[in-house]
């Protein structure tokens, strides 16, 4: 066993892992946060998507010791001040989610091309989100959720709700 920490969501974690134990299933398992979703566990899917360190990773990809020292952010920690990040209220604005079970991933992945590229085109959002899959949506409405919420993020405003 492994002792490792890692702040979630603004919080410190210390643990004892297995080596070989996934980063996702640190997440859900041993600090209970349901909002990673687990889905093909192969790195397909993109449901188990967080940012470590800022950067979008697929938390099945990485180990929980390699993540030793990382500050993880969930779905659940990109609220600021009591209100949706604009993300999360583009999704519910334009209909972006149907089962939900991509949309944590989907809109992790979000919020990453959007801090890299504040201004995507749309062609650079489906290439962005090509690594996270819905069975629902057809994608059309996901990519009018990110280019809703471009300009809020760019002015770090909440999207107001309708
Ligand atoms: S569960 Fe990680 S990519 Fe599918
Ligand atoms: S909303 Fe169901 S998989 Fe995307």
């Amino acid at each position: 066993m492994r002792r490792i920490q890692m702040t979630v969501d603004g919080r410190g974690h210390i643990a004892e892992v297995e080596p070989r134990l996934l980063l996702l299933h640190h997440l859900r398992e041993n600090l209970g946060i349901g909002g990673v979703h687990w889905g093909c566990n192969t790195t397909n899917c993109g449901a188990c998507t967080v940012l470590m360190n800022g950067e979008s990773v697929k938390s099945c990809t990485v180990l929980a010791v390699q993540a030793d020292g990382a500050e993880i952010t969930t779905v659940r920690g990109i609220m600021e001040n009591g209100l949706w990040h604009p993300v999360q209220q583009a999704f519910h604005e334009t209909h972006g989610l149907q089962c939900g079970y991509c949309t944590p991933g989907m809109i992790m992945a979000s919020v990453s091309l959007l801090k890299e590229n504040p201004e995507p085109s749309e062609q650079e959002i489906r290439e962005a989100l090509e690594g996270n899959l819905c069975r629902c949506t057809g994608y059309e409405n996901i990519v009018k959720a990110v280019q809703m919420a471009a300009p809020y993020v760019r002015r770090s405003e909440p999207v107001a709700a309708s």
